[in-house]
C-alpha cells in the first residue's frame, strides 16, 4: 500500500478543504437543514484523513458515531492520531469500498470528494444506499469542476486567458465518457439519486469564496496562497511535449492543446502571493431520504 496515490496526497488534502466551507455554514447544514437533534451513526465512504468526522462531529449530538472508510493506510493512520485524544466515538477501517459488504445499520452515508473517483460511482450510491436504515440519510460533498472553473477572477486579466471554459468542458465530458469517472458528478447527483429511488432530494452549494488580498500583508495571506497553490491554482504545468502528448491522449486535438498549455503557463507566471485573486470551489451538497428498506 505504500504507494498507494492517495497516501502521498495528506499534504494536499490538509491543505485545500479549508477553501470549501465556513465553519458557520457547516452548521447551518447541520442544525437548520438537515435538523440532526439526536445522536445518528455517519458511514464516511473515502474518508481520507476523517476530515469530514473532523467538521461534523463537534457539530452533531453527543453520543453520534464516525466510521470512516478508506484504502489508504497512511491516510487511516493519520486519522486514528488525529482522533487519538479527541472525545469521539469513532472508528477507521482500511479497505477498498468497492470490495466490502456493509451492514444496513448507519443513519447517515456520507462522502467528500470520493464519487469523482469512482468507475462506477451509481454502484458506489447504490451501496452506500444500502447500507443506511429505513428513513436514513445520504449526503454527498462532491465537485462540479466547470463551475469551479468558472469561478476564477485574477485581477488585471481577462478570465479566457487563464482559463480556457470551453475547452476544459469538453474535455472533462470526454474524461468521463472514457473512463467514467466524473468531475461534474456534483451537479448529477440529484438525478442519480433519484434514479436509485431516494426521496426528498435536496441540493447545495458549498458556500466559500476565497478572497487573495494584494492589500493584506503577507503573513496573514501566506496560508491561503499555499492552499490555493496546492488545490491547483496557477500550478506550473508539465514539460511542454509531455503536456501535450497527454491532452492528445485524452482526445483533443494539437492546436487546442496547445492553447491549453499557454493558458496554464501564463496562470502559473502571473499568479504569486500579491495577485488580486477570488476563487470559489462551487462543490454540491446533495442530499436525501432513503426510505421504504426492510
Ligand atoms: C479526494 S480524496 C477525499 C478524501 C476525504 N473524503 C477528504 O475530502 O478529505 C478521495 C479519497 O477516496 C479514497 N478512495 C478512492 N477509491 C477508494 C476505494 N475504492 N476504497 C476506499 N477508498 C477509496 C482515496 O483513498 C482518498 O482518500
Amino acid at each position: 500500500m505504500e504507494d498507494y496515490y492517495w497516501d502521498n496526497k495528506l499534504e494536499y488534502l490538509r491543505n485545500t478543504r479549508d477553501l470549501y466551507y465556513n465553519d458557520d455554514y457547516l452548521e447551518f447544514l447541520v442544525n437548520s437543514v438537515w435538523k440532526i437533534s439526536k445522536p445518528v451513526r455517519i458511514i464516511d465512504y473515502g474518508c481520507g484523513y476523517g476530515y469530514l468526522g473532523i467538521k461534523l462531529l463537534p457539530l452533531l449530538p453527543k453520543g453520534s458515531t464516525y466510521k470512516g472508510i478508506d484504502k489508504g493506510q497512511q491516510l487511516i493512520n493519520k486519522a486514528k492520531s488525529l482522533f487519538q485524544n479527541l472525545p469521539y466515538d469513532v472508528e477507521f477501517i482500511v479497505a477498498d469500498v468497492t470490495e466490502i459488504e456493509l451492514e444496513s445499520k448507519y443513519d447517515i452515508a456520507v462522502c467528500h470528494a470520493f464519487l469523482l473517483h469512482m468507475a462506477d460511482p451509481k454502484k458506489m450510491l447504490q451501496k452506500m444506499i444500502n447500507s443506511v436504515i429505513d428513513k436514513g440519510n445520504i449526503i454527498c460533498f462532491e465537485p462540479h469542476w466547470i463551475s469551479n472553473m468558472s469561478s476564477y477572477h485574477l485581477n488585471n486579466y481577462d478570465q479566457s486567458e487563464i482559463i480556457q471554459l470551453g475547452f476544459l468542458q469538453k474535455l472533462f465530458e470526454k474524461d468521463t465518457k472514457r473512463n467514467g469517472k466524473d468531475g461534474n458528478i456534483g451537479i448529477k447527483l440529484p438525478t442519480y439519486l433519484s434514479e436509485l429511488g431516494v426521496k426528498n432530494i435536496d441540493c447545495r452549494i458549498s458556500d466559500k469564496v476565497n478572497f487573495l488580498d494584494y492589500n493584506t500583508i503577507q503573513t496573514d495571506k501566506q496560508s491561503l496562497y499555499d492552499s490555493l497553490k496546492e488545490e491547483g491554482l496557477g500550478s506550473s504545468p508539465a514539460e511542454k511535449e509531455e503536456f501535450i502528448e497527454a491532452l492528445i491522449e485524452r482526445g483533443t486535438s494539437f492546436d487546442e492543446a496547445q492553447e491549453q498549455y499557454e493558458a496554464e503557463l501564463r496562470f502559473s507566471k502571473v499568479f504569486n502571493i500579491d495577485s488580486s485573486l477570488t476563487y470559489a470551489p462551487n462543490m454540491k451538497i446533495t442530499f436525501g431520504v432513503v426510505k421504504n428498506r426492510e
